[in-house]
């Protein structure tokens, strides 16, 4: 238990994410803290791909501190993060008949994340619920928080439009235990993939909590592709005090685009959501057999873009873009990719995208020096050279 942790501070809502090597054994225990002595069973979601090694660890542990462990189990995609998926945990879950002060425990990546969250938001109108990620987007940046929900598929010109995170809660934590071990089974995609979201905190470091993530991610680069515990151990907690001070300055994300506040997560999102979704996108231009792109990947282009979008408005230097682009090149992700449609459908993209506010486009946008601010309704020409930005 003596894991240093980051807390995120939202008075008597508050709580520690605990971040190290071998962790996940010690869930148990911290569950215990949090809640007392009243809870006597805990339901565990779990992500399919996680190996059973250490959801056994995970429910040892849990039983060890005398939660009776049940679990329930499914492979995520944003195709099955939807309400018939939760409404079948939701029936397993009520099949225990787990009671009010019994948590729900996360084990996963965000996906299962957001639903077994959104689960536990809404079973008997609210039960406790802890996260324990297992990919790095999770790490540093889902699981910390409080938002929990799932995607609608809604009819639209040409098909079904997957609107994403479109029903959910916030529900914060009780706890957060990252265990950097379990990074070490992820495949190599998903680990770049979720180091898009610690650039993207870089990016916005220095208007949050002063920090210079930007460099020690330049520094070690390196150490952090080859998932030294050490370093991953640094930057997630790096990468979640950054996540934690925005939360617990804007928790529901409703400061006003003046303040930035938790907003600024937003950097990079708003673009990438617009070509996350479409079909067929390859991160690798020259290997169309990698299409779709990964969540990360997407954000990692929204950056690059937003970057473009800035720098046409004068917001930034040159110089800012180039290092921005040489770390995303450096760490796998992609900086620009073939086959986009026309701007025209991908500006009509962003703009269903939830961080529009009553019809106003707003945009994070990089002011360079790990500083970056919301901008409402930009100049479409500037949204435009970010798209541009990206093609390949
Ligand atoms: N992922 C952005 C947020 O949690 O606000």
């Amino acid at each position: 238990m003596s894991t240093p942790a980051v807390r995120v501070r939202l008075g008597d809502r508050g709580y520690d994410v605990t971040v190290g090597s071998g962790t996940l054994a010690s869930v148990g225990e911290r569950v215990r803290a949090a809640l007392g002595d009243g809870a006597t069973r805990a339901f565990v979601v779990v992500d399919a791909n996680v190996p059973g090694e250490h959801v056994n660890t995970l429910t040892g542990s849990l039983d060890r501190a005398g939660f009776g462990a049940q679990t329930t189990s499914f492979d995520p995609t944003e195709k099955v993060k939807t309400i018939a998926t939760a409404q079948r945990v939701l029936e397993s879950l009520a099949a225990t008949g787990q009671d009010r002060g019994d948590p729900v425990v996360a084990l996963g990546g965000g996906i299962v994340g957001d639903v077994a969250g959104f689960v536990a938001a809404t079973y008997r109108r609210g039960v406790p619920v802890v996260q324990c990620p297992t990919t790095v987007l999770a790490m540093v940046d889902a699981s910390v928080g409080g938002k929990t929900g799932v995607n609608l598929e809604v009819p639209g010109e040409g098909g079904e439009r997957l609107l994403k995170n479109m029903v959910g809660s916030f529900h914060q934590p009780v706890a957060v235990v990252a265990d950097v071990d379990v990074l070490a089974s992820l495949p190599d995609r998903h680990v770049r993939s979720g180091l898009a979201e610690c650039v993207k905190h870089a990016m916005i470091a220095q208007t949050i909590s002063g920090e210079d993530l930007m460099s020690w991610l330049e520094t070690n680069a390196d150490r952090v592709l080859g998932r030294d515990p050490g370093a991953m151990t640094e930057l997630v907690r790096k990468s979640v005090a950054i996540k934690a001070d925005a939360v617990a300055s804007d928790e529901r994300e409703t400061a006003p685009s003046s303040v930035g506040g938790r907003a600024l997560l937003n950097l990079g999102h708003t673009f990438g959501h617009a070509i996350e979704t479409l079909p067929g996108i390859s991160p690798d231009p020259a290997d169309p057999s990698r299409a779709p792109l990964h969540h990360g990947e997407a954000v990692a282009l929204g950056l690059v873009a937003a970057c473009a979008c800035s720098a046409r408005l004068g917001m930034i230097d040159a110089a800012w873009s180039d290092r921005v682009r040489a770390l995303l090149g450096r760490l796998g992700l992609p900086v620009a990719v073939a086959g986009l449609p026309g701007n025209g459908e991908l500006l009509a993209r962003m703009g269903h995208d939830k961080k529009v506010r009553a019809g106003v486009l707003r945009l994070v946008l990089p002011e360079g020096d790990g500083r970056a601010q919301v901008v409402e309704d930009p100049d479409p020409s500037a949204v435009e050279a970010g798209l541009d930005a990206i093609r390949a």
